[in-house]
């Protein structure tokens, strides 16, 4: 049975934040937030314990996991010809939602890395997460904390429904407030390659170590793009919504009259319709479920409520959701490859 138990962030003292490190000692899995997602976490020097999450997650075991630290020295413990631009980034963005691939030390066990002789490593800024490390002596290997699949996770509610009976502890840590994965750069070849877009955005790593570039895959729109994602997880399915995801993009009011369009005649045929809109819209649409995902002023209110809003219409049973697109600069480049995963690359271009 899942042990679930609410944390306060200024009282870590507690027995039931100690049980959650002695159940973390053990090899056992605890959910814990991070500013980024929950995490699904296990200790990653423990070949069992990583097993065990990929049991949890029902998620391939050749999709390699993050190792989460607390302190930069873990660097060189789990990594070998660390860069110098690694403890650059570090300094910049750590603690924080970055995660940096490096070559593995012997430390590291391949349960952890999927196979590969890389490792992705980073250091978390929520406290809770901070103290889970610290308090254990441990480093969590930590997968979003959703099944396989699904939407990550930003509540303890959405861990809950994926999780409950397949580990041993969640801890309810409220909202994670920045709502999407970390960044991923690989610093394994000649040039930093961004693997995942996120919150750190391409330029602040090149205000940093400059030259950084985005893997083909970051940039793909299209189902058909022949691209092969070097981040493992990024090939698989992802995040995706139960109902049909349909992105529309072009002018905005012709959006908002495609999409009215598309949700009328899905309703009249009988279906649930959901609309994914913004706060500049919502009240545009006549037809479905309509959810403000965030302000478009504030790219950071969609960010953190994107993954929420999708595990929403699951919840309504949301047979077809239509959404609207977000410009791919900045983080909104964050926000269009989730969405574009979400939708399996499905778009309908108005012009
Ligand atoms: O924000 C985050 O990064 C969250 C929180 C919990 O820290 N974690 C997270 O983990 O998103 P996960 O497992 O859902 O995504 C990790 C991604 C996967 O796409 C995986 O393939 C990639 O990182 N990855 C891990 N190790 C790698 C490696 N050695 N080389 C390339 N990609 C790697
Ligand atoms: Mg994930």
């Amino acid at each position: 049975k899942t042990i679930i138990k609410r944390m306060d962030r200024d009282n870590l003292n507690s027995e039931d934040f100690k049980e959650a490190v002695e159940l973390l000692k053990e090899g056992q899995l605890v959910a814990f937030p991070t500013e980024t997602v929950y995490g699904l976490g296990g200790d990653a020097l423990d070949k069992t314990a990583a097993r065990r999450i990929y049991e949890a997650k029902g998620r391939p075991s050749d999709n390699p996991l993050i190792v989460h630290i607390a302190n930069i020295e873990a660097l060189k413990e789990l990594a070998v010809e660390v860069p110098e631009e690694a403890y650059r980034l570090a300094d910049d963005f750590w603690p924080g939602p970055l995660t940096m691939i490096l070559k593995k030390s012997d430390l590291v066990p391949l349960e952890t890395t999927g196979g590969l002789d890389t490792v992705a490593i980073r250091m978390p800024s929520d406290e809770i997460a901070r103290r889970l490390i610290k308090e254990s002596g441990l480093y969590l290997a930590a997968p979003s904390a959703n099944k396989s699949g699904r939407p990550s996770t930003t509540k303890a509610e959405h861990v809950i429904e994926d999780l409950d009976g397949c580990v041993s502890m969640i801890i309810d840590g409220g909202s994670s407030t920045i709502g999407l994965e970390s960044t991923i750069v690989d610093l394994t070849g000649d040039n930093p390659v961004i693997l995942r877009p996120g919150f750190i955005t391409r330029e602040m790593l090149n205000q940093c170590i400059g030259g950084t570039e985005y893997d083909k895959a970051v940039l793909k729109k299209e189902k058909s793009d022949p691209v092969v994602a070097k981040a493992p997880g990024m090939k698989y399915r992802h995040y995706a919504p139960k109902g049909q995801l349909t992105i529309y993009e072009g002018d905005t009011n012709q959006v908002i009259k495609a999409i009215n369009e598309a949700a009328k005649q899905k309703t009249e045929e009988g279906f649930h319709v959901g609309i994914l809109a913004t706060e500049e819209t919502k009240n545009l649409y006549s037809y479905g479920d309509v959810k403000s995902i965030g302000t478009r002023k504030n790219e950071e209110t969609i960010a953190a409520h994107l993954f929420e809003c999708l595990r929403e219409f699951d919840t309504s049973n949301a047979a077809y959701i239509f959404s609207e697109s977000f410009e791919d600069n900045y983080l909104g480049q964050a926000i269009m490859n989730r969405l574009l995963k979400a939708a399996g690359y499905q778009v309908v271009t108005i012009d």
